[in-house]
């Protein structure tokens, strides 16, 4: 590869997109990620996913996601309260088992730990658990979400661009070089802004599990072992909301004292999640726009749905 180039010329847009048809051939089992496992409710909570109302609750305990509208007559069942295990319906009273009842069934639910699952009928062969990535063992974890007006293959389309990091990321990256890739991923060489005037240089990949993710792994340099995590899963025709897990490791002697450090353990998370937050504003452009180029009608970016889904930093433990 000539490297001699820029990186507008290396940058192919037949690459990227035959590296994305590629992905999106990629079964996801019906599972999409749908919370932070630190942030799963005690009380009823109201997603959209795929253009479904869904509600998320605890039955002792245990992880519910079920359809919101009321079998009996539609109420939203998110407005419900919990008693006894069943989630009681606001508007008549009807008290809804954890099993589900004719007409009412709750879905599939997966809790690795970092991500709540639910798992729809979506076309694609049904799979009993998730597609998970590994994570390192020793690790300090931080999410992040944000909701963006676009699809997700817009959200992976931008991080198949690996071309884009130095000229749209000037604050984190420079001289990045793309070393080698297929159809399904990309390795590269980066220099890492990390602050203070001090950078350093890792070798990442990225690589996609399913259709609706992609990974950054660093593969050499500081942070060896750590794993980005980008889960795209569809809320209606052109919103998508993104989940991002970081789970950060190193093999430096200092890592394994200083990560039972619960200062250190904070400090870390808070710069990871304001660095994928600074990153997510061009990234949020970016996409939007391929969406928008698509042809969508997404020129403006349709009103949040509550405060609630105002984009976060959640820091959280592993
Ligand atoms: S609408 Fe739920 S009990 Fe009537
Ligand atoms: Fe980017």
């Amino acid at each position: 590869m000539n490297t001699q180039q820029p990186d507008w010329a290396l940058a192919s847009p037949q690459r990227i997109e035959q590296a994305l048809e590629a992905t999106q051939r990629r079964g996801t089992g019906g599972w999409f990620a749908l919370e932070f496992s630190e942030r799963a409710p005690t009380d009823p909570k109201r997603y959209q996913v795929d253009g479904h109302e869904l509600v998320m609750w605890r039955s002792e305990g245990e992880l519910v996601v079920s359809p919101a509208a009321c079998p009996h007559m539609g109420a939203d069942l998110a407005t419900g309260r919990v008693c006894r295990g069943k989630l009681v319906c606001p508007w008549h009273g009807l008290a809804l088992p954890a099993r589900g009842r004719t007409g009412w069934r709750p879905y599939p639910v997966h809790d690795d730990g970092q991500l709540v699952w639910v798992q729809m009928p979506a076309g694609d062969e049904a799979l009993p658990r998730p597609i998970l990535v590994e994570r390192p063992t020793r690790r300090i974890s931080a999410g992040h979400q944000l909701d963006l007006a676009c699809d997700p293959q817009d959200v992976i389309a931008n991080r198949l661009d690996p071309w884009h990091g130095a000229h749209l990321h000037p604050h984190s990256f420079s001289q990045l070089a793309v070393v080698d890739g297929d159809d399904e991923a990309f390795g590269l060489d980066v220099e890492v802004k990390v602050g203070w005037s001090l950078t350093t240089r890792a070798r990442v990949t990225f690589h996609c599990p399913t259709a609706r993710s992609i990974v950054m792994s660093i593969v050499d340099g500081v942070g060896k072992g750590s794993v980005l995590e980008t889960h795209a899963t569809p809320i209606a025709p052109g919103r998508t909301r993104v989940l991002e897990t970081m789970s950060a490791t190193s093999d430096h002697p200092l890592f394994r004292p200083l990560s039972s450090s619960g200062l250190f353990r904070r400090v870390l998370r808070q710069r990871l999640v304001a660095r994928a937050r600074r990153l997510w504003v061009e990234d949020a452009e970016y996409a939007e726009r391929r969406c928008l180029l698509r042809g969508r009608k997404t020129a403006h970016r349709p009103p949040l749905a509550s405060p609630q889904d105002e984009p976060v930093g959640l820091p959280y433990p592993i």
